[in-house]
């Protein structure tokens, strides 16, 4: 057997023993024990960091008969901050970002779903920008003129629009999906991003979507 040969055979029979957690969602090998350990050390920081017994002071956007919206921003105090950085690491995990690589920009407002079961189960992180490119889909064409616009061509028209809620996370936990809580958070977006005045869809826009977010904002963006 050469050496390709075995790499594959190999992963065959780590992907055989690969399981999805119902409650992190972390994928992991029950073969593995350091897969094992690292799991049992992440789904510890879930079940903590989506827990949420409610707060004093609670800027309550928005409320519904499974739950409620509660805005965060740089005004609030240094726990709720706090809280909102540890809810943002663990989508970071899930989408794959390098710790503290994309880190939130100053100014930036988070809405975060919190359940009548009192936990965290959607968030959705904002910040103001002035532009964006639209999302190509597969049938576009880009020509690229700069480098600069080769990285993004494989997506992204070269024209920015104007855009003014840049939408850089978002998030629900994997149980709750589909239940249209991504759909209100960005609902309550558009009406409480600035004050006095509601954003229509053309105003938002979702950086560097996943698969998930991409179907997701086609779909909202369309209705
Ligand atoms: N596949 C196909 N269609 C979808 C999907 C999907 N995975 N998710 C949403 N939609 C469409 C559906 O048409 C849905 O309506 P329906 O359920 O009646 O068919 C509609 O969008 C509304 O969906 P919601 O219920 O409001 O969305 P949900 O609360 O499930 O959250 C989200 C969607 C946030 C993308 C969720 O799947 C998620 O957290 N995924 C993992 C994290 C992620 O990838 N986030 C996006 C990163 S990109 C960014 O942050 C800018
Ligand atoms: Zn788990």
């Amino acid at each position: 057997k050469d050496g390709k040969e075995q790499m594959i055979l190999d992963l065959g029979q780590k992907r055989f023993g690969a399981t999805m957690c119902s409650t992190c969602g972390m994928v992991y090998s029950l073969a593995e024990p350091e897969d094992e350990s690292d799991h049992i050390r992440f789904h510890k920081k879930f079940v903590e960091c989506v827990k949420f017994p409610g707060w004093k002071k609670e800027n309550v956007m928005q409320e519904f008969h499974d739950g409620r919206i509660i805005m965060v921003t740089e005004d609030d105090h240094r726990y709720a901050q706090r809280k909102v950085e540890d809810v943002r690491e663990l989508v970071d995990t899930e989408l794959g970002f390098l710790e503290g690589s994309l880190a939130c920009k100053e100014n930036g407002k988070a809405f975060l779903f919190i359940s009548s079961e009192k936990k965290v189960v959607g968030c959705c992180i904002i910040e103001k920008i002035t532009k964006a490119y639209r999302v190509l889909t597969d049938t576009d064409q880009v020509s690229p003129d700069s480098d600069e616009d080769k990285k993004r061509a494989w997506c992204c028209s070269n024209d920015a629009v104007p855009a003014i809620c840049g939408v850089s996370r978002i998030w629900v936990w994997g149980k709750m999906r589909r239940k249209k809580i991504a759909t209100r958070l960005i609902d309550c977006v558009k009406c409480h991003f600035m004050y006095g005045c509601s954003l229509t869809n053309d105003d938002i826009a979702f950086s560097d979507p996943t698969p998930d977010g991409k179907m997701f904002a086609t779909k909202y963006t369309s209705t």
